[in-house]
């Protein structure tokens, strides 16, 4: 699946702010229809998103669009008249059922259709932010072969608990767990909510770091100066690339001697410490890096 470590919000009524999006190397953009939209702006944004789709050059990044939730009754025209411009995919907010999910699935066929686009090729992206939507994650998960993956949204999970937010955050812990492990567990990809305090870069980046260890494969940012931290997360270094061959070599050659656990630099080493060494690989392949000659 296609690289996802930093995906940069912006509303999709404000056409500076996608044009600066898009010359950012981000590795996708979501031009946004839903909360990021004034009430009155609504129409003006499928509008514009439209055209940006059209008429923007985003190099090499993705162009995502986030519609409304089903329930406010938008979402369908938000669909009919953006996803004809062509993004990458959709993003649906406030999934809280399987249902959900076909139901946009369905939607977009018809549009692939009228334009004789391959069945299933503009992908989706769930978000999970309500209690709901948690606890129905397992349905959600099996739910529709468009999904590429789950996004995690700490804010609207809170208001919808009656939580407050903390900088630990263990008000939203068991659900920031259960999105990633059940997107792993069919094979999807998970990203972690938006860090929404703009100036602190500190902050930022323990909270991505996190979500690195947690199995998450990227972060949405909300703002320009995010992007590049989160990609430097989310990307292996050489100190990083180097200990995970080193540590696959020992492995390969203890293998061929005959054992399938040994010690590497005082620590016992086996089948999960591999894995872990071949994620680490596979993140760095997937973000462009040339392993072998690192
Ligand atoms: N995407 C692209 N460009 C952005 C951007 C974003 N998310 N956020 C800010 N910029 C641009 C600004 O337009 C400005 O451009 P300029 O220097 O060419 O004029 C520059 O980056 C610096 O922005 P700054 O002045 O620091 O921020 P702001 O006050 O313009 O905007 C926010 C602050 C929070 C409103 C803005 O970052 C934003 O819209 N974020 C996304 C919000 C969103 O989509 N939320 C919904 C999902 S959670
Ligand atoms: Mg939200």
């Amino acid at each position: 699946m296609q690289t996802r470590r930093a995906l940069l919000f912006m509303p999709g009524d404000d056409r500076h702010k996608i044009e600066k999006g898009a010359a950012l190397g981000a590795d996708a953009v979501i031009m946004d229809l839903e909360d990021g939209v004034a009430l009155n702006r609504k129409v003006e944004a499928r509008q514009q998103v439209a055209a940006a789709l059209r008429e923007v050059h985003f190099h090499l990044t993705e162009r995502w669009v986030r519609i409304n939730a089903l329930h406010t009754g938008w979402a369908e025209e938000d669909v009919q008249v953006v996803v004809p411009a062509h993004p990458d995919g959709v993003v649906l907010p406030k999934v809280q059922t399987a249902q959900q999910v076909q139901d946009i699935s369905h939607h977009l066929s018809l549009v692939e259709h009228k334009h004789d686009w391959p069945e299933g090729h503009i992908r989706l992206l769930a978000i999970i932010e309500t209690a709901r939507g948690v606890m129905n994650l397992r349905e959600i998960v099996e739910s529709d072969p468009r999904l590429d993956g789950l996004i995690f949204g700490a804010e609207d999970l809170a208001g919808d608990l009656g939580a407050t937010r903390t900088t630990g955050g263990a008000e939203v812990a068991y659900a920031r767990g259960a999105v990633v492990l059940h997107a792993k567990a069919y094979g999807l990809q998970a990203f972690d909510t938006p860090f929404v305090d703009l100036s602190d870069m500190t902050g930022l980046e323990s909270q991505t770091r996190e979500a690195l260890y947690m199995g998450y494969d990227g972060k949405l940012a909300i703002h320009p100066r995010q992007v590049a931290l989160i990609q430097k997360v989310f990307t292996p270094d050489a100190d990083a690339i180097r200990r995970a061959q080193h540590l696959i070599a020992a492995h390969h050659a203890q293998q061929a001697a005959g054992s399938g656990v040994f010690e590497l630099d005082g620590r016992m080493v086996d089948q999960p410490m591999v894995r872990a060494a071949e994620t680490v690989l596979a993140r760095a392949r997937a973000a462009g890096i040339d392993v072998d000659s690192v």
